[in-house]
């Protein structure tokens, strides 16, 4: 299975301190916030990772990150020129993802549980795709997926009115033989970008997306409020506070 790891956009939201560097590169506690879906996709025995992000900070992530033999990984980079969405990241891999399997973590989402069981058990079964979502109290900010018993109805991306309290989180769990197919056939939304959301409800449609609810904390680190939410959670793991 291969990794991916989106670290791309201008970080607006966290401006001046995304003036220093990319948003993927700052403090997480105690860590550069990149480093916590590196682990995620160590942790499942992920190590030939692709780092998709923009031009402009490129040199800073090869300072911290090198070639990741240091973190005991084979770090590929590609640079986005312009953002276009998460999906058109997503599809800058398909070279390196081919027909393999493929995790793919947003680089500001953090996890406070183990998911390697998860991801080990898609890499096994047939779905086309494995999503994770998490019950939120502002579900409004996030995709949102519409569930009965062990099937997602529908996911929509960001509603005024939610149909659920989950959050369908930034981590997206494709197999490459269909996956590249699908985001060829995507056209830019209404925000004029190709949205991850569109891809995850072509499998739900197809009846060929499985998903796992998450028992632990999950933090976006986009803003000044979640990425101060994202380190007391990272700070709390490492101090062994359960959550
Ligand atoms: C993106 C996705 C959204 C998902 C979220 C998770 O939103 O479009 O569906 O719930 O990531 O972090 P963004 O944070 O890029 O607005």
């Amino acid at each position: 299975m291969k990794g991916v790891i989106c670290a791309g956009g201008l970080g607006t939201r966290l401006r001046p301190l995304t003036l220093v560097t990319n948003k993927h590169l700052l403090p997480v506690f105690d860590q550069p916030m990149i480093f916590y879906p590196i682990q995620l996709l160590k942790a499942a025995g992920i190590t030939n990772i692709l780092i998709i992000t923009g031009p402009e900070s490129a040199g800073d992530f090869v300072k911290v990150l090198g070639d990741g033999s240091s973190m005991g990984c084979q770090f590929t980079f590609r640079f986005q020129s312009e953002p276009g969405g998460i999906a058109q990241a997503v599809g800058m891999a398909e070279d390196f993802v081919g027909k393999d399997k493929v995790v793919i973590c947003l680089g500001d989402n953090i996890f406070s549980e183990d998911l390697s069981e998860p991801i080990r058990k898609f890499a096994a079964s047939k779905s086309e795709a494995g999503l994770f979502l998490k019950s939120v109290p502002d579900p409004q900010r996030f995709g949102v997926a519409e569930v009965k018993g062990n099937k997602i109805l529908s996911i929509e991306e960001k509603p005024k009115i939610p149909k659920s309290n989950l959050a369908v989180t930034g981590l997206y769990l494709y197999n490459g033989a269909s996956l590249f197919d699908v985001i060829h056939k995507l056209k830019p939304s209404g925000r004029g970008e190709l949205e991850i959301t569109d891809v995850n409800n072509h499998f739900v449609k197809a009846g060929k997306a499985e998903f796992h609810q998450l028992k632990g904390d999950w933090s976006d680190a986009g803003t000044f409020e979640s990425l101060h939410r994202a380190s007391v959670m990272a700070r709390n793991r490492k101090n062994g506070v359960s959550q």
